[in-house]
């Protein structure tokens, strides 16, 4: 299957990394065609230009590949920490230039609703935060979870949804981290498992 991985920290040495790298070494044993991006190291430019925002616009080469990859994810996995309860700037940019109509979901002629065009099944979001779980979700409402349950996969046909938050970073022990990443494989092979032979991708 090919399973699209995003990444959005600016410190090549941040748990974020840690976690993408867990998820992709498993993606990677479980015999996936891995289309992975850490948009910070490649400076993804995240500003959305007016001429790109019709549904039929010419779009940048560089977006039109990530769209590409997109429509062609059976999987999908997001890796970013909480920044004022949003993805960091950069990964907003990426949603607003690559989650584009007519790619990942369009309106029904007259109708305000939106159908989600992605065949990707499932998408898995790994963030991570220093706020403890009751205060994120009694006084900051989870953000996080709106965003990306509600507001884009949902809306763009991506039904089976997982969501996982590790805090409190900053009090962590490397045995803790350890067990995290342990989560992060298993996590990855329980929603993308080991593929048959049949199904695997042709040289
Ligand atoms: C700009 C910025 C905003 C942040 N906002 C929040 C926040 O709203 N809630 C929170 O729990 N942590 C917040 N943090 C802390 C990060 O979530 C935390 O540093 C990160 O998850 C740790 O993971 P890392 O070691 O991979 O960087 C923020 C950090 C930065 C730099």
């Amino acid at each position: 299957m090919n399973i699209l991985t995003i990444l959005a920290h600016p410190d090549p040495g941040s748990f974020n990394h840690a976690i993408a790298q867990a998820a992709v070494e498993q993606l990677k044993i479980n015999g996936h065609n891995i289309l992975f991006h850490d948009l910070y190291q490649e400076k993804f430019v995240p500003n959305l230009p007016a001429s790109e925002i019709p549904k039929n616009a010419f779009v940048d080469p560089a977006i039109k590949k990530h769209c590409e990859e997109l429509v062609q994810a059976d999987g999908i996995i997001i890796v970013h920490p909480n920044w004022w309860g949003q993805p960091p700037a950069i990964l907003k940019g990426w949603v607003d230039r690559v989650i584009r109509p007519g790619i990942a979901y369009e309106f029904k002629d007259g109708e305000g609703v939106p159908i989600g065009l992605l065949k990707a099944k499932t998408a898995i979001v790994f963030n991570t935060s220093n706020t403890c779980k009751e205060r994120e979700n009694n006084i900051f409402l989870d953000p996080l979870e709106t965003i990306w349950n509600n507001c884009i996969f949902y809306l763009c046909g991506v039904k089976n949804f997982y969501r996982k938050m590790f805090r409190i970073i900053v009090a962590s022990s490397d045995l803790q981290r350890k067990l995290w990443l342990d989560k992060v494989k298993k996590t990855v092979n329980k929603y993308y498992p080991e593929l048959n032979n049949s199904e695997l991708p042709f040289d």
